[in-house]
């Protein structure tokens, strides 16, 4: 038996931000970064808790990839204040620290229900509808993934005024990210047709609205078409899980600190290349591997077809690497120019291991060795 569940309830379009005078909530703790409180983008989140007369405390402590000593001074506020209600405001890093500040308080004193109400000011991770979050043991050097249905927010803001001022790097970067989420979700091992619906959806709108999005930042209704995909991408893969991009992506992460959508971006071609092996497909073999199907399906998503099923997928890392040219995102670690080659060479074998026994590997579509990993990153160098 599957079973497919939204427990979120999504507001999109102009003026969602609306949604918080109406919310059933009276004592809110709004949870954020130093920036979203620095650059007044707070105002919009404070502005309609005022007019409906809503109590409200703020708790912008939150820093990327949340380190669990942020987690633990989040907690304390929390219960301190004792909302019934939490609003995150930010990426991934300030959502996934919501989540776990009201999981970790509730474990401490469950004084009875409170609300997680989340409201990405990017348009990335997905993490507004997801059971997932990442806390970060920097000590340890650590990263604990957290997965429960009770991490889920209660409902999800998606309004595009919260993106406007996103940076065109930062738009390639995250559009990526959104594309990454959908594609490794709909080839995933674990896709069923709700999450094959939803990323199809989501890879449609990237293809007609992430280049514009990153070209015009002010375009909003390419930027509302990139949030609303973010969430899609986020539904498909909460439910199909993602594929080895992640898992090596993590790694690149964690070792170089290449932000997490360029790193899917730049590693992405090569794995679809891997998971469908169209380098050594014979003409006398008749059988293609699974993948090739489902990725020349999305090909055609994107308007790309060709004379047969392998060029078809070969249209589709063609497209790839185009947007990855148009938006400035490096082909390979060396044209970025920030990792020295005897560390990145260095690091391989031990990246190799943690890509391998990372969790998102478990639905990859084709079964990776560590030599097959080991490949990628290296050809990842310069190809
Ligand atoms: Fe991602």
């Amino acid at each position: 038996m599957k079973t497919f569940e939204m427990r979120t309830a999504i507001h999109f379009g102009e003026n969602s931000l609306e949604r918080l005078r109406e919310i059933p909530y009276k004592r809110i703790l709004i949870i954020t970064d130093p920036y979203v409180v620095q650059s007044k983008m707070i105002d919009m989140i404070t502005a309609p808790l005022q007019k409906a007369g809503k109590e409200f405390d703020l708790f912008f402590d939150v820093v990327p990839d949340a380190p669990v000593d942020k987690i633990a001074s989040g907690v304390r506020k929390f219960l301190a204040y004792q909302p019934d209600c939490v609003v995150a405001v930010g990426g991934g890093s300030a959502i996934d620290s919501s989540k776990a500040i009201r999981e970790f308080a509730l474990k401490i004193n469950n004084y009875g229900k409170v609300g997680l109400i989340a409201i990405p000011t990017t348009s990335g991770t997905g993490s507004e509808v997801t059971s997932f979050a990442v806390v970060n043991d920097t000590a340890a050097h650590i990263k604990y993934p957290l997965i429960s249905d009770s991490l889920t927010a209660d409902e999800a803001i998606l309004d595009a005024e919260l993106v406007r001022s996103v940076p065109p790097a930062v738009t390639a970067d995250t559009g990526m990210d959104v594309f990454t989420h959908a594609l490794e979700s709909y080839v995933s091992a674990a896709h069923n047709e709700f999450s094959s619906a939803l990323a199809e959806k989501a890879i449609e709108i990237c293809g007609v609205f992430l280049l514009r999005a990153y070209l015009d930042g002010n375009d909003m209704h390419a930027r509302q078409k990139m949030h609303v995909a973010s969430c899609l991408a986020g539904l498909s893969f909460n439910t199909a899980g993602l594929g080895i991009t992640h898992s090596m992506a993590h790694q690149l992460g964690a070792v170089f600190h290449v932000p997490h959508g360029r790193a899917n971006a730049m590693l992405l071609a090569h794995v679809v290349e891997f998971n469908s092996n169209i380098n050594k497909h014979s003409r006398s073999q008749k059988e293609y591997l699974p993948a090739v199907k489902r990725y020349s399906n999305i090909a055609h998503v994107l308007g790309l077809s060709n004379f047969n099923k392998v060029m078809t997928v070969r249209s589709l890392v063609n497209w790839i690497q185009f947007m990855q040219k148009e938006m400035n995102i490096p082909l390979t670690i060396q044209e970025m120019g920030t990792i020295p080659p005897d560390a990145y060479f260095a690091a391989i074998d031990k990246m190799a291991d943690a890509a391998l026994a990372d969790s998102c590997t478990a639905n990859n579509p084709r079964v990776p060795t560590k030599e097959d990993i080991v490949k990628i990153y290296t050809k990842l160098w310069s190809f």
